[in-house]
């Protein structure tokens, strides 16, 4: 699959969003969004996490290598699609959200090491229609706590994901508190907090090779499976 230079647009006009994932469709949202991203780890870990740590680790224990094809799942102002594009990578910087994308591509046009190759991809990954094994590696960061349905868009990034190939999750991992909870309920937001053995139970075709927990903030590396 080559990577789309223009944005795309398969997004199922009417599809059942959370209230999450219909605040992401605002302008203001998407305005907002960077200066919460790069505080959002540190609030959420309960210590100094940065943007860079976080780039750190991905890298480290998925060492994306130059040419490789990948597809950053929700990426919203494009955190991981730029860190991929960064060592080399073309990718798909794929979203529902177009204000999100549109953000997105001018931070990235304005980036200094700027021809980053990245394709926007306006669609809802529950049901993206790309062909099977897509991509060499999948990135997730957090979009599995607003998706409306997680188990299908963890079966349908695991679909996309080539034999051999390797998906990066971050999320907000239960935490059984009340807040929680609150958040969960579909007029206050309908998040899912998953559990990550429930998360891996919806991958059977691949293999969990590592996993950090900070505070309420979980890191996985998952290997898809050969043949
Ligand atoms: C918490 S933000 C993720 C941020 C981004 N991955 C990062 O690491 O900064 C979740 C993003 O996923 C998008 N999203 C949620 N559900 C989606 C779905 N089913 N298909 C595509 N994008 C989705 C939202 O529009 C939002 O921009």
């Amino acid at each position: 699959m080559s990577t789309p230079r223009q944005s795309q647009e398969t997004l199922n006009p009417r599809p059942a969003l959370t209230l999450a994932q219909r605040s992401n469709l605002w302008p203001l949202t998407a305005w907002g969004y960077p200066a919460w991203r790069r505080r959002s780890l540190t609030l959420l870990a309960g210590e100094p996490f940065s943007p860079g740590r976080e780039a750190a680790l991905f890298r480290g224990l998925c060492r994306p290598q130059p040419g490789e094809l990948w597809l950053d799942a929700g990426t919203s102002t494009g955190f991981y699609a730029g860190v991929l594009a960064r060592a080399g990578c073309r990718v798909v910087a794929a979203d529902l959200s177009a204000p999100m994308l549109a953000a997105a591509r001018r931070k990235e046009g304005g980036h200094p090491e700027g021809l980053a190759d990245i394709g926007w991809l306006l669609t809802n990954l529950e049901d993206s229609g790309l062909p099977d094994a897509s991509f060499d590696g999948v990135t997730v960061g957090a979009t599995l706590n607003e998706t409306r349905d997680p188990a299908r868009l963890l079966a349908e990034l695991d679909r996309l994901t080539r034999p051999g190939g390797q998906l990066w999750l971050m999320y907000l991992g239960r935490a059984g508190v009340a807040l929680q909870r609150a958040l969960s309920v579909p007029l206050l937001g309908g998040l899912t907090f998953p559990d990550p053995a429930w998360v891996a139970r919806q991958l059977p075709g691949c293999t969990r090779t590592d996993m950090l927990k900070v505070g309420a903030v979980v890191f996985e590396r998952y290997a898809r499976m050969r043949g």
